[in-house]
């Protein structure tokens, strides 16, 4: 066939989700359903993610999700060309649950499985969105991983950077709870920002000149919480000039280290075919970041791509996608006993 119809299954953290992704002999890609059940609301009061709470939730709702997004996509699951299914990295419970139902599925219906590495998903999505062509740029920030990767192909890239310590997510949860605010932090903080004083609080900003285009976040952090120390009993409005500060500080570094990286790019391929800058994960949500981004990147002659916000997050089309494009660049279906991997770089 000359579309490829893949069936993609994801549940490598706190999200159960299934897609149906269609892929065209050009390379255009094509959601047919995408459906994720989020355990947000399980983890909550605990302020982070349970894993064996999230394994569990995860077995409950996967053979539901799966057959509502093969009934939304119109799909039988006999026309399904492939079943793609996150292996790594991300928690062990909830890979093995994925993992498991995939191969049942391969093994019931003879068809091809596809073990995804969940951080290629990511890397791939704007290809599914944007048609974005090869070589490009990608920052990948989420609650686990904040990455510079040069994406030359399908299976092929290079890390150029990644942090020393804290993921940017994971900074913005910490920062939210050590100011009282909910879970996930991410958008609590940012919230909070708005209505701040950048200035009031002026926090260091990471690795700023440092050659590689690597991140920190954890001496921010504690900077953060120093001042949020001194200040104590915080008053709402200083909560938010704090939050104000730990964005601005947050953004200046991205563009400090982000900026490196596009001038080797540039240095490297040119920019004459107008290269892209791609950013995806949880944490490209945020405004101020996207805004810091789109103009870093129109300076340097870059476009910029974020896909919706939906497909930044995780899902299964982006896992179904990637399992396309392994299959069309001829790369084979993996083994039934392949084990799911906690760390994958
Ligand atoms: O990609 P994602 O949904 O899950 C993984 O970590 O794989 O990313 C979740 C992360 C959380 O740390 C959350 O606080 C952060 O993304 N996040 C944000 C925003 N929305 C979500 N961080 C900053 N600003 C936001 N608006
Ligand atoms: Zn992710």
């Amino acid at each position: 066939a000359d579309t490829l119809l893949i069936l993609g299954i994801e549940t490598s953290c706190d999200e159960t989700a299934a897609a149906v992704v269609a892929r065209d002999s050009d390379g255009r890609g094509r959601i047919l359903a995408d459906v994720v059940f989020s355990q947000l609301d399980l983890h909550a009061a605990f302020g982070g993610v349970v894993p064996e709470i999230a394994a569990r939730s995860h077995l409950t709702v996967i053979d539901q999700l799966i057959a509502e997004a093969l009934a939304r996509s119109q799909v039988r699951l006999a026309d399904i060309d492939g079943i793609a299914v996150t292996s790594g990295p991300g928690l062990i419970g909830g890979l093995m649950v994925g993992l498991m139902t995939a191969k049942a599925l391969a093994m019931a219906t003879s068809k091809p499985m596809l073990a995804i590495n969940h951080l290629e998903g990511h890397a791939l999505t704007a290809r599914l969105t944007d048609a974005v062509a090869f070589p490009y740029l990608l920052l990948l920030v989420s609650g686990g991983h904040t990455q510079l990767i040069l994406v030359k192909g399908v299976g092929d890239y290079e890390r150029w950077g990644t942090t020393i310590d804290d993921a940017l997510g994971e900074a913005f949860d910490k920062t939210a709870k050590l100011l009282g605010l909910p879970y996930p932090g991410g958008p609590a903080v940012e919230a909070a920002a708005k209505a701040g004083d950048p200035q009031r609080f002026r926090l260091p900003i990471p690795l700023r000149g440092t050659p590689t285009p690597d991140f920190s976040f954890s001496g921010l952090k504690t900077a953060l919480r120093q001042a949020a120390e001194r200040e104590a009993p915080l008053s709402e409005a200083t909560i938010a000039d704090l939050c104000a500060g730990f964005q601005l500080a947050v953004t200046k570094s991205l563009a400090d280290r982000v900026q490196i990286a596009l001038r080797a790019f540039a240095y490297r391929f040119g920019t004459g075919a107008h290269p892209a800058l791609v950013v995806a994960g949880g944490v490209a949500a945020n405004q101020a970041i996207r805004a810091t981004l789109l103009e870093l990147a129109g300076t340097h002659g870059f476009r910029f791509i974020a896909p919706p916000l939906a497909l930044c997050t995780d899902n299964a089309a982006m896992i179904a996608w990637a399992g396309a494009e392994r299959m069309a660049a001829g790369f084979p279906a993996d083994a039934l006993d392949v084990a799911p991997r906690a760390r994958w770089p």
